[in-house]
């Protein structure tokens, strides 16, 4: 199957798992509010990533595995939610459609985050995997997802850590806003199909690269609409856009060499090429 065709199927049983997750939610209309940043696309590449790894191990993608994945993307559309607020980064629009708070309002669009959220942890109970593998799975992305990982960044993002004005300290600050789910999507992936300490170290490595060049890609997609000094920081502004491009491709190598000795690292190796060299 080819790499196209591979993610479309996968991102299609991503989102059936993604909506079951809310057919009992009520009352109606907020239902409709949890579906409704689900249903505005993304490119699903945190699931990608889980699929990835378990493929990598040589394992198969069950349905225990797609909701594995399903649930670091629950984090993940919580996240955009409430990064859109009015109180955070006031963005009107997410993926080219009006953010949930502006589809459902402030109150709701909150909650929406709390319900997704909520959800991923939900989600990762309802497999038939071993409880130990189960708690080791929620023990993932928990410490991905809180004050250690993603919040932490989001925190350093509004400023809490101080002004941030050189490359070092934005790494710092991505490894937890966009690298802590990333890295942990390969971990989950690698833990359900019952990998080696040394199988999950390289998914650590290859997962840790990616996230970081994950924002330097995004960083260079960014610069033309970047708003001179007083947007936020970005690697393209402290390195300049050639440097930001080469570090990109340094830790793209990083990422392949890390995952080679896996006994089938293709897909791994496709899924990091595309988000180092993807158009949106
Ligand atoms: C966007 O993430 C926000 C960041 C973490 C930088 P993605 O680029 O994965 O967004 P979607 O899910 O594809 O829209
Ligand atoms: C998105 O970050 C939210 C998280 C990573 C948690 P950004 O604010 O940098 O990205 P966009 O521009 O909203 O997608
Ligand atoms: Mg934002």
């Amino acid at each position: 199957m080819d790499f196209a065709t591979w993610c479309a199927s996968l991102r299609e049983s991503v989102d059936r798992c993604l909506q079951s997750r809310f057919v009992d939610a009520w009352p109606p209309t907020f239902q409709n509010a949890t579906l409704y940043p689900l249903r505005t696309g993304g490119k699903r590449i945190r699931p990608l990533f889980s699929f990835g790894a378990v493929e990598g191990l040589g394992a198969t993608i069950s349905d225990d595995i797609i909701h594995v994945a399903s649930s670091v993307e629950l984090v993940h559309t919580y996240s955009l939610v409430h990064d859109d607020l009015p109180c955070m980064d006031d963005d009107s629009e997410r993926r080219g459609k009006p953010a949930t708070h502006i589809a459902f309002g402030e109150g709701t669009a909150l909650l929406v985050g709390d319900a997704l959220l909520t959800e991923a942890f939900r989600t990762l109970t309802h497999t038939d995997l071993p409880a130990e593998v189960q708690v080791r799975l929620i023990h993932e992305l928990t410490e991905a997802a809180g004050h250690i990982g993603m919040i932490g960044g989001q925190a350093a993002d509004v400023g809490l850590g101080g002004p941030v004005t050189d490359a070092e300290s934005l790494m710092k600050l991505h490894q937890g806003k966009t690298g802590a789910l990333i890295r942990a999507s390969n971990r989950m992936g690698g833990i359900a199909a019952g990998a080696s300490p040394k199988q999950l170290e390289a998914l650590t490595r290859y997962g840790d690269a990616i996230g970081l060049a994950f924002q330097m890609a995004d960083d260079v997609l960014d610069a033309e609409e970047d708003a001179g000094d007083d947007g936020p920081p970005s690697y393209v502004k402290l390195m300049g856009i050639e440097e930001t491009q080469r570090r990109a491709r340094s830790l793209l190598a990083e990422a392949l060499a890390a995952v080679r000795s896996l006994p089938h690292s293709e897909r791994l190796e496709e899924l990091a090429r595309y988000t180092i060299e993807r158009d949106h």
